[in-house]
């Protein structure tokens, strides 16, 4: 009997990607999402890639009521992979209380429910920027936790101590945190991949907006920090690399085997730095679109670099980023022609 997951916010970016890996690796999905940031066309699109399309619930995680119907209309749910929270980092600065509110609200109703519901582990949705501006690079999971810079950034310190302490009380439940490094890409069939609302905060559809024509030009956030040349370095990391990270955190959870711990933390990364003119030649060079580009003023609270030490995920989850950077600039092109084409049409 398959096993069947719930995938909070599994029509968002991470989330569908994800959606389509655990279909692949023979498992049911069940998503429940508010549509808040994402649409419900996404279903279509993991439809097309999978054969299958996953159970929908448009509901907000924050409703617990919302969340008892669900596990009481789909029974047997085994795990939880908690995508649904607002996560954009300037947002949170202007609009804390709503972060709070829907990023602490969702996790705790979810955790509130497992017991009640048999669900034996929850894989949560962490971010590298728990670690704030490290001390040394490469990073790994032993590097001391920082303030946090804004409040996105504190909602995801603050889930990691509520999922430990809930855990340490003797929950009858297991979690593995995943702290992502930089999401970026689609997946190769271009039937889905990054809707950002608006103008994109981060730097790869902006990217990629700009080559389209939709923007005039990409602002580089400041070329003078101490760096080879002078741009900010992040470990930017596939889409689909990141997705099948979650396939092998599920089945390591819910293993029958106990020799795992009740929590584990990994880093997900390629474990190499790229600055950010980096990464737009190695868009240029991998597609032959030309990125008008212009040197502006430092962002507030960027951090200057940050790339991951891998080894844990590597040597425990049995995970490996592999998807080259150029063919994920690849593929992240040919997602903007096709919703370009779209949303012409
Ligand atoms: C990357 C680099 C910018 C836009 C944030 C969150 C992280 C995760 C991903 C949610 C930086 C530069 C960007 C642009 C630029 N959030 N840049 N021009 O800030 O590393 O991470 O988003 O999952 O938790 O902290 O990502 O893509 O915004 O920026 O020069 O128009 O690109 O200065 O150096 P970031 P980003």
């Amino acid at each position: 009997m398959a096993q069947k997951i719930l995938v909070t916010g599994g029509t968002g970016y991470i989330g569908s990607h994800t959606v389509v890996e655990l279909q692949q690796a023979g498992y049911e999905t069940v998503i429940i999402d508010n549509l808040s940031n994402s649409n419900v066309g996404v279903l279509d699109g993991i439809e097309k890639i999978t054969g299958k399309r996953p159970v929908f619930v448009e509901g907000d995680c924050t409703d617990i009521d919302i969340l008892r119907r669900l596990f009481s209309e789909y029974p047997g749910i085994d795990g939880i992979i908690n995508f649904a929270a607002s996560k954009a980092v300037g947002e949170s600065v202007k609009e804390p209380l709503l972060y709070y509110r829907n990023n602490l609200c969702t996790l705790l109703n979810l955790l509130e429910l497992m017991p009640e519901f048999g669900v034996r582990g929850i894989v949560f949705s962490s971010s590298c920027t728990v670690y704030g501006e490290p001390d040394r690079n490469p990073i790994d999971e032993s590097a001391p936790i920082k303030n946090a810079t804004s409040p996105y950034g504190n909602t995801k310190q603050i889930s990691e101590e509520i999922i430990t302490d809930f855990i340490n009380s003797g929950a009858p439940v297991k979690s593995v945190i995943l702290r992502y490094f930089n999401p970026i890409g689609a997946h190769p069939s271009a039937l889905i991949g990054e809707l950002p609302n608006g103008i994109p905060n981060n730097l790869v559809p902006y990217l990629t907006q700009t080559a389209a024509g939709i923007r005039k030009e990409l602002t580089v956030f400041g070329d003078d920090y101490d760096t080879p040349d002078g741009s900010c370095i992040r470990d930017y990391i596939d889409v689909v690399d990141l997705a099948k990270a979650h396939v092998m955190a599920m089945r390591r959870m819910l293993s029958s085997s106990e020799d795992t711990d009740r929590i584990e933390i990994f880093n997900l990364g390629t474990g190499h730095g790229l600055s950010v003119l980096e990464l737009i030649s190695a868009f240029e060079s991998a597609t032959g679109v030309r990125v008008p580009y212009r040197i502006g003023a430092r962002r507030e609270g960027d951090i200057e670099k940050i790339w991951a030490d891998p080894a844990k995920a590597n040597n425990i989850l049995g995970w490996t980023a592999s998807v080259p950077v150029t063919e994920t600039m690849r593929n992240a092109w040919a997602w903007q022609l096709r919703t370009d084409s779209k949303s012409n049409s």
